[in-house]
């Protein structure tokens, strides 16, 4: 059966159709080869590495270079690229292609001071003749689709956001991604959904929206409300892959995906893959009747027998609630 979320004409990004409107954004450290291959599975129709520095790219680096390794079930993905030297990009952009992508994304949102002190992720929003420079080089040295993913603004007082579509679209990008934020605000405050709107309206290729979505109805309303032609959902897929499908799963489906989640993990990293699991098990129990007992020992797995464990205590603690929650005399 196709799910609501298809009714609409699904976004062409050049000649790639993911098979809904509603994508995995790219987190770093979180949006791992294991946690797009579920994304993928509940129902994200197109994922993203996260970003990814075009200097170790270009420098062959073995810790970048295994950012980049993904397995075909993550197809459709794009991979995530930032920089801010033209030249670079374009070399980056052609080793990258050659890693097989269906698409490169172009990071100009990135708010950490490491990236933007170099000038690149949203630092480039500064200056629309660099976002569109910089964007040029990258189409001119592939053959894939290009797409960009930008904040609103670098701050209040420069919400140039026009602008920067503009260059992105005379530079060849054939869809942008807009987290509604300014580099300022980081993640305080409310993504501004009127100027995500705005933009969509706007723009000549399509425009996926971003940020705060937290769950599958908030999706839906957003698709329905902002024109844009796909959301993308990042922290809340973390510990709720479901919110790519609607479904509430109960408690055993809930362990399943945590341990099937947890040997994708050792799988990719080896046995640091449970270390590495601590961070996801955090977001999976949340909300949860006993998550702060629980959370004290996260710190401590390091096998996959204390996630095992951990799921007991899960489950007493569900069993428990589901009898609390029973009327008196029941
Ligand atoms: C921990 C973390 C890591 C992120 N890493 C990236 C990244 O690598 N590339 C990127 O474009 N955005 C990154 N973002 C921004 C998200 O993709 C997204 O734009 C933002 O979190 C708002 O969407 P959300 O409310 O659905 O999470 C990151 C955000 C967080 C919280």
């Amino acid at each position: 059966m196709k799910s609501h979320i298809s009714r609409y004409n699904n976004v062409l990004i050049g000649d790639i159709e993911p098979a809904n409107r509603l994508f995995l954004a790219p987190l770093a450290g979180l949006t791992d080869s294991p946690f797009r291959r579920i994304a993928r599975k509940h129902g994200a129709s197109l994922v993203f590495t996260e970003l990814i520095s075009v200097e170790g790219i270009v420098r062959n680096n073995s810790k970048t270079m295994e950012l980049l390794n993904f397995t075909e079930e993550e197809r459709p993905l794009g991979m995530q690229i930032f920089g801010s030297n033209p030249a670079r990009m374009g070399e980056a952009a052609k080793i990258v292609t050659g890693l097989g992508p269906d698409l490169i994304d172009i990071n100009m949102g990135c708010c950490v001071q490491k990236v933007c002190g170099s000038g690149s992720g949203a630092a480039l929003l500064r200056d629309p003749l660099q976002v569109n420079a910089v964007a040029e080089a990258v189409v001119r040295n592939t053959h894939l689709p290009v797409t960009a993913k930008i904040r609103l603004g670098w701050d209040d007082d420069s919400r140039n956001y026009r602008d920067v579509v503009k260059s992105l679209e005379d530079a060849g990008v054939v869809m942008i991604s807009v987290h509604g934020r300014t580099r300022a605000q980081k993640y305080t405050g409310a993504a501004d959904w009127e100027a995500i709107s705005e933009i969509a309206a706007l723009s000549k290729v399509p425009v996926v929206g971003n940020g705060d979505i937290s769950d599958y109805a908030d999706a839906l309303r957003r698709l329905e409300t902002s024109g844009c032609a796909a959301v993308m959902i990042g922290r809340g897929a973390l510990g709720n892959p479901w919110i790519f499908s609607g479904r509430t799963p109960d408690i055993e489906e809930l362990i399943d995906q945590i341990l099937a989640h947890c040997d994708l993990m050792s799988g990719w990293y080896g046995e640091y893959g449970h270390v590495l699991m601590r961070k996801h098990l955090a977001k999976y129990i949340h909300g949860k009747r006993n998550a702060a007992a629980i959370r004290g020992s996260l710190v401590k797995v390091n096998t996959r027998q204390d996630v095992v464990d951990i799921m007991e205590m899960l489950r007493e603690g569900e069993a428990h609630s589901s009898g609390a929650d029973m009327p008196a005399g029941a």
